[in-house]
């Protein structure tokens, strides 16, 4: 099928790559000049496994394409996907003015007799394909479409295998023929398809994801208990995990969620039930336990050493999570820039995160970022893990401790196991762990 894809960020470019891995005819469009001129000379905004090789087999193979031009995008698919940024504004309530803005371009080169099918792909607050349907038909009296609602549900960092084996496809659509057809896109991926109405179908998205913030900020409040009782939260979490009603996904307990949706997710959904006049504050209990595990932790970290100001603190981590590049909203992030205003010397490593830690501008100068985890502990008097990628638990830990001034531990993934770390002499402190 004939496919456009306007806006090429992470879920935009990622779908992209994988409708043409499946054999569609796929063009992504994006306003940004300078990204299009970067895709077409085969370069990839973002680190996600895999995708680099799709983009470049399928740029070969003639299936996918990029453009500045809506219009070329429009004119040359049935399907035109919307998958532009919806950021949060200062009140926790949706950005729409990126989908607003879509829909009239959208409206305005649409051709008469050129059916399409316009499907939003953003995550966007219930009833928005309402608006977005009434916008197309404002700017262009005798548009031929339909509005789907088809949110997406992929992970950074496993984006592309998400995408290709997903749980679940939802479409939200009030017309058989737009059905139809999504499910003609959705054929090659071989899951379960959930049909729904367009209003339900951008409701999922929003439970789906509160949901599991739900998870996490939950086993974060047990982890409390288990640290005031001695109770271990890793044990805890594998006992409820084992019931298949409740499972052991999203209940790790640590510095709590971050990255570039739950954070935003949550305050949406309160924002949307508060505007809907039906105030949703078990979702703003889930929002005030997260923020509260970063100062739990330092607290910890303060107990320990007394005063943070002066001492040489070694951080391995600053994306917010493993296995991406992604440092916005990054809990390791604040973590850190927490601990440069107590006046630690703080030295730091990412698998991938430095660069774009430094080229946003979210490290203070004084930060040393270093290009190994045994360079950043040189000296330290404390070490903070603060992301889980796996090589950190790969590290020489008998070098690690040769290196380190002292060798406190402080370990805020539950990343390393206690009985190991403190055979080998380490002082460990992990979170809702004894
Ligand atoms: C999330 C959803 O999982 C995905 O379906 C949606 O499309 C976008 O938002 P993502 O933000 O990429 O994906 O990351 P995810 O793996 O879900 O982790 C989010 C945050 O929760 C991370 O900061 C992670 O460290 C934290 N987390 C996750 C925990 O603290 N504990 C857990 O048990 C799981």
């Amino acid at each position: 099928m004939d496919i456009c894809i306007i806006g090429s960020g992470y879920v935009g470019l990622v779908s992209g790559a994988c409708f043409a891995e499946v054999g569609h005819n796929v063009v992504c469009v994006d306003n940004d000049p300078r990204k299009i001129e970067k895709l077409q000379r085969g370069e990839i905004p973002i680190y996600e496994p895999g995708l680099e090789d799709l983009v470049h087999r399928h740029v070969s193979a003639n299936r996918l394409r990029f453009t500045g031009s809506i219009e070329d995008g429009v004119d040359h698919s049935e399907i035109v996907f919307i998958a532009v940024p919806t950021p949060p504004q200062a009140d926790g309530s949706v950005d729409l003015s990126y989908i607003e803005r879509v829909a009239r371009e959208i409206a305005v080169v649409l051709k008469p007799g050129q059916y399409r099918v316009v499907v939003d792909k953003s995550t966007v607050p219930v009833k928005t394909g309402e608006k977005v349907d009434a916008t197309i038909r404002r700017y262009n009296r005798n548009a031929e479409f339909d509005v789907v609602s088809n949110p997406e549900f992929l992970r950074e960092g496993c984006a592309v295998p998400d995408l290709m084996n997903p749980d679940r496809i939802v479409i939200g659509s009030a017309s058989q023929r737009a059905t139809d057809l999504m499910k003609r896109v959705y054929e090659p991926f071989n899951a379960p398809i959930l049909v729904t109405d367009v209003n339900s179908a951008e409701l999922i998205k929003h439970a789906a994801n509160s949901f599991l913030s739900l998870k996490i900020s939950y086993i974060n409040a047990v982890s409390a208990i288990c640290e005031a009782s001695g109770a271990d939260v890793e044990k805890v979490a594998d006992g409820i995990g084992m019931d298949k009603r409740i499972g052991r996904n999203f209940l790790n307990a640590g510095l709590g969620y971050g990255g570039s949706c739950f954070p935003k997710d949550v305050k949406a959904f309160i924002a949307i039930a508060d505007e809907l006049g039906v105030p949703f504050d078990l979702m703003k209990e889930v929002e005030r336990i997260n923020d509260s595990m970063l100062e739990r932790f330092l607290k910890k970290m303060r107990d320990a050493l007394w005063v943070l100001k002066d001492k040489r603190i070694a951080v391995w981590g600053l994306s917010f999570k493993p296995d991406t590049d992604d440092v916005r909203n990054s809990v390791a992030i604040e973590l850190v820039r927490q601990l440069v205003e107590e006046g630690a010397i703080v030295t730091a490593y990412d698998p991938k995160g430095m660069e774009k830690a430094r080229e946003f501008n979210l490290i203070s100068d004084k930060v040393k970022l270093v290009s190994s985890p045994v360079d950043a502990v040189d000296g330290a008097e404390a070490l903070v893990l603060a992301t889980e990628w796996k090589e950190f638990a790969r590290q020489d830990f008998a070098e690690v401790k040769r290196r380190m001034h002292t060798p406190l531990v402080f370990d805020g993934r539950n990343l390393f196991k206690t009985d190991t770390m403190r055979e080998m002499g380490f002082v460990y402190c992990g979170v809702g762990r004894p």
